[in-house]
Order: structure tokens, then sequence, then C-alpha cells
């Protein structure tokens, strides 16, 4: 068995300034991270928005426009319909294999699920406004993300971890997820209305990182405004599950040469597992 060191990543969080995020990723189980902080332009976070609406408006067959609810009648269940997800955006944009080397989230999701975790999966969410129909305030449902994996857990060793990269403002009347401080210390899933009354909202400007613990239990708002509200999603996961989606063997090995981080891409993508098996235990 090989014993993994533990992950150093001293350097980034003095760098950047990761202190207070690392202390709320363990006392509130979720933490947001500016842009300034994230020392990323207007035009990176442009590009990611403009990807997913593009891969929305491919996939989809639909027009979006950042200011307008979609006018296409969609199709699906009634909790479903006021939003979309696209998966696999890795296959569409090196932006979109770019965003997972951010050294800030690596040095937060290596503080939540240690060296060598694998991103999961790869989606743009666009929501817009919630038909006056639906019944409810929420339009996710409270759950929380490492749910596959049995009841009780260990919130200091959480299975899975999320990063949802805000990539138009961001608030409670936008459809904003909802979360419930310190609730990935109760180490189970909410009962039915359990969390409702007890969460707030995300409340973060456009370029905003929102990092959270696999087991803190959230979902989201309905969305009262006009127009859409994108989001940049990507679960990661310890390296003793398999990714919900694989992409191990898929990106090309010049854009994973191209990255400024290759080494910690290819252990995402799950392109060091050969080596793994072949070093001595
Ligand atoms: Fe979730």
């Amino acid at each position: 068995m090989v014993i993994e060191e533990p992950a150093d990543i001293s350097c980034t969080v003095e760098e950047y300034g990761l202190q207070r995020h690392i202390a709320e990723l363990d006392e509130i189980g979720l933490t947001v991270v500016d842009k300034e902080t994230l020392r990323v332009s207007d035009a990176w976070v442009d590009q990611l928005r403009d990807g997913i609406l593009r891969v929305g408006e491919s996939r989809a067959d639909a027009t979006f426009e950042l200011d307008k609810n979609p006018t296409k009648a969609f199709t699906g269940r009634p909790s479903e319909i006021g939003h979309m997800i696209f998966s696999h955006l890795v296959y569409e944009d090196p932006v979109f294999v770019d965003v997972l080397t951010h050294p800030v989230k690596k040095a937060l999701m290596t503080h939540l699920l240690g060296v060598g975790h694998r991103v999961a999966v790869s989606d743009g969410w666009i929501k817009w406004q919630t038909p006056d129909d639906w019944p409810s305030e929420e339009t996710t449902g409270f759950h929380a993300d490492q749910s596959v994996v049995p009841a009780p857990w260990n919130w200091q060793l959480p299975h899975i971890a999320n990063m949802n990269w805000t990539l138009t403002e961001y608030s409670r009347e936008d459809g904003a997820l909802a979360y419930v401080p310190g609730s990935h210390r109760l180490e189970r899933l909410p009962e039915l209305g359990e969390a409702l009354p007890l969460a707030i909202p995300v409340d973060a400007p456009k370029g905003s990182l929102v990092i959270f613990n696999g087991a803190l239990w959230h979902g989201s708002y309905r969305k009262t405004t006009p127009g859409l509200r994108v989001t940049l999603i990507g679960q990661h996961c310890r390296p003793y599950m398999l990714p919900f989606q694989d992409f191990k063997g898929r990106i090309p090995e010049a854009t994973i040469a191209a990255n400024h981080d290759p080494a910690y891409l290819r252990s995402l993508l799950r392109e060091d597992e050969d080596q793994m098996q072949a070093a001595p235990s």
C-alpha cells in the first residue's frame, strides 16, 4: 500500500492569502474566493461564461442571451424547467481544462481531498427565471454531493468536494446556491424539509470561486430575476473513487503538455494511474 505524504499547500496559502478560506472550509464547509484573490481577468471569466453559452446553444438548439429568459419551450420534469446542465465541458474548449488547474482551486481542493484527487464532473449550468407555477422556494432539492457513500461520514475526510465558478452576478434573487453553514459536521444527509429553514444563500460577485465540502447540505433558491445565471460546476473525488464522468485517455497529450501544471492535470484526469500501479509499494 502506498502511504501518501500529507499535501503541502502552505506556499499557495501564503502567496494568495488563503488562511481565512481554509478556516471557513473547516468551520462552515464552504468558502467564496473573489476574483481579486484569484487574480483572474474579466476576459478570462467571460471566456468561460461565453463558452458555456455557446455549448448550450449548440446542444439545446436554443438561443441564450444573458439578460433574457430563453423563449424555447423545453420539455422535462417540472423541477428541471428553468435550468439546463451541459456535461463534459473539457472536450469543448481548452479553457475548461485550464480552469481545473488554477492554483487557488488546487490548494483548496487539496485541503479537502488530499493529494491525487480526481475531477469527477465538468459541467456548465445555465439557469433562468423560475416559472411562476413552480411551488417551492428551492429549485434544487437539498442534498450532499457525497450521498453515493453511505453515512456516517468524517467531515475532515470528505469523499467528494465541489467547485462552482460564478460567471454571472450571484445572489439569492439570481437563484444562488442555498446551503446550511456547518452542516458538514453533522456527517449525514438532511431529512426532508430539514435544511431549507436553516439555509442561507451564497452571495458572490461574478468571477468568484465557491468551494465546498461534499458533506455540506445544499440546494438552490428559485430565480426571481429575468435572464441567465451561468456557473461552471466541478465535483472532485478522492482517488479510491471512480469519477462520475471519466476523462481518462480522452484529453490530447498536447493539451495536457500546454497546461501550466501538467502533473496536477494528469492526476486529475487519472493519467497517472499506470505510473501509480508500477510504483513500489
Ligand atoms: Fe450538489
